[in-house]
């Protein structure tokens, strides 16, 4: 990674609170019309100091987060890839996968119709994101939600669009990733989503801290090594097959976690 930091005249450096800064590299005698737009990248990459004292928050400039998705190419373009962002701001990553998924749907499904909005969703089913502060959990749901919508050409009179609220609503979780719980206090719940075809959706639920033991529970030696992954790994929810439509009753109904108001 480093020489695209250098590429792009920034490098990282650790402050003495522990978090990432970036900051300008060799600029010294740069005139101000190149250092404007630098200066403005910088900008947009914090709300406020406070913030950034309090929580860390410094957001990853667009470049960087495609050179760092360009180093998983493979799986990122994967429709049923998942990926989980523990700290995921307003999802800077999360906005980025998605678009290299749907561009994965479109050249797979792009021809039907009902394939396509069924594919399309299953790629916001494999994105997952835990962020702290209540208005970047927000700001990242809808992000994702006009990316999936505008995607497919869907409005509010769509099931889809409430669907994809539904999804969103379950896989980003405002929450603190460092200790695995919700705001509210709860343990976190991923779900497992998986599509059986013919518009049917499979949804299985299983808790952050057990999944998150999944590579110790594996490791030679151990006392469970001689288990097979599911014997330890069970759901502690599983659901009957859904369709979009009655993931979009469920978000209407407001019979799911917190997320967008309709
Ligand atoms: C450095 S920013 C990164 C945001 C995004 N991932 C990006 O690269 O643009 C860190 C984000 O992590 C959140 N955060 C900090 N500690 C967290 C924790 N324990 N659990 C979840 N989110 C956390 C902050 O609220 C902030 O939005």
């Amino acid at each position: 990674m480093g020489t695209v930091f250098k590429q792009n005249g920034f490098v990282v450096q650790p402050t003495p609170g522990g978090f990432n800064l970036w900051v300008l590299n060799g600029c010294e005698g740069w005139d101000k019309e190149s250092l404007q737009p630098r200066l403005e990248v910088l900008m947009s990459l914090v709300k406020s100091k406070q913030r950034i004292a309090d929580h860390g928050e410094v957001f990853t400039p667009a470049w960087m987060v495609e050179a760092m998705l360009d180093l998983v190419k493979g799986e990122s373009e994967r429709i049923d890839s998942r990926f989980l962002e523990p700290a995921c701001g307003s999802g800077n990553f999360l906005v980025r996968i998605l678009q290299r998924k749907l561009a994965a749907v479109e050249i797979k499904f792009g021809k039907s119709d009902f394939e396509k909005r069924h594919y399309a969703l299953l790629s916001l089913m494999c994105i997952y994101g835990i962020e702290l502060l209540p208005d970047n959990i927000q700001e990242c749901r809808q992000n994702l939600l006009e990316i999936l919508t505008s995607y497919l050409g869907s409005d509010r009179a769509d099931d889809v669009y409430w669907a994809a609220s539904h999804v969103l609503s379950v896989n980003l979780i405002h929450g603190d990733a460092l200790k695995m719980r919700t705001m509210t206090g709860s343990p976190i719940i991923f779900a497992e989503w998986g599509y059986l075809g013919k518009g049917q959706f499979q949804r299985r639920d299983f808790r952050f801290d057990t999944l998150t033991q999944s590579s110790a529970f594996s490791e030679e030696g151990s006392l469970f090594a001689h288990l097979g992954k599911h014997e330890i790994f069970t759901p502690i929810q599983t659901f009957p097959p859904m369709t979009v439509e009655e993931m979009a009753t469920a978000r209407k109904v407001g019979n799911d976690q917190e997320g967008l108001r309709p």
